[in-house]
């Protein structure tokens, strides 16, 4: 891999004079004293597939399990979740939402029927983690339930009766079963998504037919006193705006929102390895990363057309990296290793996000646990270890962004251009204000070899302390195992110094920063 020449790069939110620059200046000018729009803290949503051992051995093991657990959740993974303040959870896919009949698990689990898992890697389902062991799940995490219904393989009346079951607190049939199952209130279920991919696993259906469907299904899922739901249309794959164009002009005053999906994947022939990759690849892994905000402005560009008050919400409720399967692992089982690599994918995609919250209003990384861009790996092996990823890391340290107000900001760096001609800034950076008034500030320094200072200058705050941590490592490949699980891990940054209209700072190589200033 070369990286050719630098070439200098400037975004501007704003029509601003242009900032004072040179060749290697790296300048970011934070407007301060604007900001609009809250960063909806959903952006930081998570999904959670039965798929490989997301589900059982992840999250689920069971009361009778030898690894430590709170009625059948693994405690480990339970408190670590806790940490990242989970806003809302999408279950039970993906694909497998389509293949799954909810009332096949709920009730005594002996009687649930099994079934096979077509989607991934043919495993058998046993059903003992069904409606009541994910909404409990939820309630214990602190966050809204996001289900994802069966519209390929399901029934109207399949839905609607979930539905009901949930939330309906009345003397009604489906109320009566989840009392009979031991739970007498109705639990809290606002985000419902009809289908999943329905243009592929979903049904393989064409924009215009699902768009049908989702009116008839639609139709049925009553809202039961006290509890509205928030309806998302299955959305486009990435680039298929097609399909957001028919829904809007279809479905557009019947949804609430429509989702669209983005791995960051270069070749879905040859994705490649999670932990062994060139320079090259590293680099074509963030440019496609960063490729999302060309995706995000073209699908807002088509939802502005029918609805300029942005009524309707963009939901990316399925996003993140894509590898080979590690070797040795179940195939299906999307089973990957997460390094410093995917945190830089993960800090950047979150930094696009940010700056669309008056449209995008959640985002769920794939997945949880155990399946592609996973928080936390586990296994079973005695009493059970778990690793925090990288990944896992950058959403602890970009907490502070939920609900904070986004600020515009303009910055200036020199570009790395691979061999290919792609070409990736070498900064991405995020401002927020916080309720407290204080400001938090995401820098990402993507260069593999050089260190960056950054000059900050600050409209409208005059920081009187600033505190923060990185995220680094010494090479791009690093990750976390079961040997060595603090490989990386955030350390107190120590590199921000403030002067009389901001800040400097030293971001070391392949770096992501977090400050907070007060
Ligand atoms: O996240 C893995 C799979 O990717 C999901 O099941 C599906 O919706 C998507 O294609």
């Amino acid at each position: 891999m070369k990286i050719l020449k630098k070439s200098l790069l400037l975004t501007f939110s704003l029509a601003l004079p242009l900032l004072a620059m040179q060749a290697g200046d790296v300048q970011v000018r934070i407007h301060a004293d604007q900001g609009k729009t809250k960063i909806n803290k959903e952006i930081y949503g998570q999904f959670a597939e039965h798929l490989g051992t997301c589900i059982y051995g992840g999250l689920w093991v069971g009361p009778d399990s030898p690894i430590p657990n709170r009625d059948g959740y693994r405690l480990d993974v339970l408190n670590a979740l806790k940490e990242l303040q989970v806003p809302v959870l999408r279950w039970p896919g993906g694909c497998f939402a389509d293949d799954y009949h909810w009332m096949d698990g709920i009730g005594p689990k002996e009687q649930r029927p099994s079934l096979r898992n077509n989607n991934w890697g043919g495993t058998i389902e046993d059903n003992s983690f069904g409606t009541h062991e994910f909404l409990n799940l939820c309630e214990l995490l602190g966050c809204e339930p996001y289900i994802s219904g069966n519209v390929g393989s399901g029934t109207v009346k399949e839905m609607a009766q979930w539905v009901e079951y949930m939330t309906s607190d009345g003397d009604t049939p489906m109320a009566r079963l989840r009392r009979q199952n031991g739970r007498d209130k109705p639990w809290h279920v606002k985000y419902f998504g009809i289908g999943n991919e329905a243009w592929g696993c979903g049904g393989n259906m064409t924009p215009e037919y699902y768009a049908n469907e989702f009116r008839r299904y639609n139709t049925y899922l009553r809202n039961q006193p006290g509890n509205a739901l928030y309806r998302i249309a299955s959305g486009a794959s990435d680039y298929d705006y097609n399909w957001t164009r028919v829904l809007m002009k279809a479905i557009g005053r019947r949804m609430n929102a429509i989702s669209v999906h983005y791995y960051t994947i270069k070749d879905w022939g040859n994705k490649g390895k999670a932990t062994a990759f060139s320079d090259e690849e590293y680099y074509l892994t963030l440019e496609k990363c960063l490729d999302v905000e060309n995706v995000i402005r073209k699908h807002c560009q088509i939802m502005d057309e029918t609805d300029p008050q942005k009524r309707i919400g963009l939901m990316v409720d399925e996003w993140g990296t894509w590898w080979d399967e590690e070797p040795g692992t179940v195939p299906g089982h999307l089973y990957q290793q997460n390094s410093l690599r995917d945190a830089m994918v993960a800090a950047l995609m979150l930094n696009v996000f940010h700056k669309y919250t008056d449209r995008v209003r959640m985002a769920n990384i794939a997945q949880m646990v155990n399946v592609l861009q996973a928080m936390i790996l586990t296994d079973q092996k005695d009493g059970g270890h778990m690793v925090l990823t990288p990944t896992y890391h950058v959403f602890h340290m970009y907490k502070g962004f939920q609900e904070a107000v986004h600020l515009p900001l303009d910055l200036m760096c020199h570009q790395l251009t691979t061999s290919e001609g792609k070409t990736v800034p070498a900064l991405s950076a995020s401002a927020a204000r916080k309720a407290d008034g204080s400001l938090i500030l995401s820098l990402a320094n993507t260069d593999l070899k050089e260190a960056q200072t950054v000059s900050i200058q600050l409209d409208g705050f005059t920081p009187k302390n600033v505190s923060g941590q990185v995220l680094t490592s010494k090479n791009a490949n690093d990750f976390n195992d079961f040997d060595h699980p603090t490989n990386i891990a955030p350390a107190d940054f120590k590199d921000a110094k403030i002067k009389k209209d901001g800040l400097t700072v030293t971001l070391p190589s392949k770096s992501i920063v977090v400050l907070t200033l007060k």
